[in-house]
C-alpha cells in the first residue's frame, strides 16, 4: 500500500510568553521582534491560546480570500469590543454587518466625500490664518491637528461649527483616553479573556468615563438631529435606504455608527498627520522637494482632479502611512481549517496580520525604517509586486470606509498648510502605545512663513 504524503504542512508552535505580554504596551515592537526571530509565518502559542503572525503580502492576500470565502471571521472579540465599537461597523457580525455597510457605502465613495471640500479647505484655512497670525517661532503642531481635524468631522459628520459645542476641547481628551486605553483592553482579551484587566483598575475606569461621555454627546447631537434634518451625514444616515432591501438604519444602530465615525474619523487622521509634519520637518531635503512641488500648483483649487496632480506629495504622505499605520495589527479568528502558505492552521487559531511588520519588511522595501517617499514614485519594487505590501486602510472585506475622506482631507489640509509655511524639528519622536500608532509626545515644530517667492 502506498501511504501519500500530505501536500499539507504543519508549522512548528513556537511558546512565545514574554513577547505576548509585552504586546500588551508596545505591539508593533514586540510583533516585530518575533519575525525577526522566527520569520514571516509565527505561529505562537501562549497557554491554550494559539496566534498565527503574519507578515508576508501573499500570506494576507490569502487571509483575505479565505475570509472572503466565510473560513475566517472577527466575531470573536465580540465581547471585549463591544464596550466602544458596540453593533457598529467595527464590530457587527455578519448579517447586521453586511446591511449597515451596504447602507453606508455610498456616502463614502470618492464621488459622494467631494461634497465635504470645501468644509475641508474652509477649516484648514482656519487653522493656516490662526498660524499667520501667531508671532511665535515653535507651534506645538498635534494641538493645532486635533482641534482642526475636530473642526471638520463636526462639521462634516453633525453639520454645525465646533464653535457652537460647548467645551468642544474636553471631547478631545476623551478620544485620546479611548485610544490610550483600547489597547490594553483588547489585548488583555486576547491573550487572557479579559483578566488581566483588572491589575489595570485606573485605566479601566478612565476607559468607562470617557466612553460614556461621548456616547451621551452623540445621543444628544442625534436627538438635535431629529427634530431638524440637514445635509450633513448623519442626516444622511438618517435618510439611507437601500435600494433593494428598503432597509434603513435601525436607532440603536445609528448611534453606534456615530460613535465609532467620531472616533476612527479622528484618530487615525490626526496621528498620521502629526507624523507627516514631523516626518518633514526631520527631513528638509523631502520637505523642500514637497514644497517645491506644492508651490508649482500654487494656484490650483483643492480639487480631487488637481490635488492627483501632486505626486511626490501624495508619495509622501503613504510613505507615512507606510512608516506609521495607525492601524499597525488587524485580527480575525480562523473558524474552520484554513490554508497558509502551504501550512494548515487549524479552527481557533487567531490570525494577526502584522501590517507595521509588513510596511517594514526588508525583503519588500529599499530603505525599509527610513523616510524615503521614492519608495512610491518606483512602485514596481513593491506595490506593483505584492497587492499587500503597502495596505495601511486595510484590505478585503472590512477595508476601511472613510479611506477617500481621510485621503482628501490630509491632501487639502497639508497643501493649505506648506503653501504658506515651512517646519523644522531636530526632536526624535517615537510610537507611543495606543490602538494606534502615536507619537509619544506632542509634535512640537518650528514654522516660518515661506517666503513669497519660494517655488
Ligand atoms: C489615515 C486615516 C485612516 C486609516 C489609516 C484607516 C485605517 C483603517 C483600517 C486599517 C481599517 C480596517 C480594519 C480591519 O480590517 O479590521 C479601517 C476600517 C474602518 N475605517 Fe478607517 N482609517 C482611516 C480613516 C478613517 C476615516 C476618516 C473614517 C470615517 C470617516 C474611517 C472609518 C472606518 C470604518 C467605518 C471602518 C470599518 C469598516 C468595516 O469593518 O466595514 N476610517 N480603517
Amino acid at each position: 500500500m502506498v501511504v501519500l504524503s500530505s501536500p499539507i504542512k504543519q508549522l512548528k508552535e513556537q511558546l512565545i510568553i514574554a513577547p505576548f505580554l509585552r504586546s500588551i504596551r508596545k505591539p508593533h515592537l514586540a510583533l516585530s521582534a518575533l519575525h525577526q526571530k522566527h520569520g514571516d509565518l509565527v505561529l505562537a502559542s501562549f497557554f491554550t491560546k494559539k496566534m498565527l503572525c503574519i507578515c508576508h503580502p501573499d500570506h494576507v492576500e490569502e487571509i483575505y480570500i479565505q475570509e472572503a470565502k466565510g473560513l475566517l471571521n472577527r466575531d470573536f472579540l465580540y465581547e471585549a469590543k463591544k464596550s466602544f465599537f458596540a453593533d457598529s461597523l467595527f464590530n457587527s457580525k455578519a448579517e447586521t454587518w453586511v446591511k449597515q455597510r451596504r447602507l453606508m457605502q455610498p456616502l463614502f465613495t470618492r464621488e459622494a466625500i467631494s461634497q465635504w471640500q470645501n468644509i475641508f479647505i474652509n477649516e484648514a484655512e482656519i487653522t493656516r490664518e490662526k498660524l499667520k497670525a501667531t508671532t511665535a517661532t515653535e507651534i506645538n503642531l498635534s494641538c493645532e491637528i486635533k482641534k482642526l481635524v475636530q473642526r471638520i468631522i463636526i462639521k462634516t459628520l453633525l453639520g454645525r461649527s465646533a464653535d457652537t459645542i460647548p467645551n468642544n476641547e474636553a471631547l478631545i481628551q476623551t478620544i485620546d483616553v479611548i485610544s490610550q486605553c483600547l489597547l490594553p483592553q483588547l489585548v488583555t482579551q486576547i491573550i487572557s479573556n479579559g483578566k488581566l484587566m483588572w491589575f489595570m483598575p485606573i485605566k479601566k475606569w478612565q476607559y468607562q468615563k470617557a466612553v460614556l461621555k461621548l456616547a451621551d454627546f452623540i445621543s444628544q447631537e442625534i436627538a438635535l438631529k431629529r427634530e431638524h434634518l440637514g445635509h450633513d451625514l448623519i442626516s444622511q444616515m438618517m435618510q439611507a435606504t437601500d435600494s433593494k432591501s428598503g432597509y434603513t438604519m435601525p436607532q440603536e444602530l445609528l448611534q453606534d455608527e456615530m460613535v465609532n465615525l467620531f472616533f476612527a474619523s479622528q484618530d487615525t487622521t490626526i496621528n498620521t498627520l502629526a507624523w507627516f509634519f514631523y516626518l518633514l520637518g526631520k527631513n528638509q531635503a523631502v520637505h523642500n522637494k514637497v514644497t517645491a512641488e506644492i508651490m508649482k500648483f500654487r494656484d490650483d483649487a483643492l480639487t480631487t482632479a488637481n490635488l492627483e496632480k501632486l505626486v511626490y506629495t501624495k508619495a509622501a504622505l503613504n510613505e507615512t502611512l507606510r512608516l506609521y499605520p495607525p492601524s499597525g495589527g488587524i485580527t480575525s479568528l480562523a473558524v474552520e481549517d484554513i490554508t497558509v502558505g502551504g501550512y494548515n492552521i487549524k479552527k481557533g487559531t487567531t490570525i494577526l496580520l502584522s501590517l507595521f511588520v509588513t510596511h517594514r519588511h526588508s525583503a519588500l522595501w529599499e530603505c525599509p525604517n527610513e523616510f524615503y517617499p521614492e519608495h512610491f514614485i518606483n512602485p514596481q519594487l513593491t506595490t506593483e509586486l505584492y497587492k499587500y505590501a503597502f495596505y495601511p486602510f486595510g484590505g478585503g472585506l472590512h477595508n476601511c470606509l472613510g479611506r477617500h475622506f481621510a485621503e482628501l482631507e490630509m491632501m487639502i489640509v497639508i497643501v493649505t498648510l506648506l503653501r504658506e509655511f515651512t517646519f523644522k524639528t531636530d526632536d526624535t519622536i517615537k510610537e507611543a502605545a495606543s490602538i494606534t500608532l502615536k507619537p509619544d509626545r506632542d509634535v512640537i515644530l518650528s514654522i516660518k512663513p515661506l517666503g513669497k517667492n519660494a517655488n
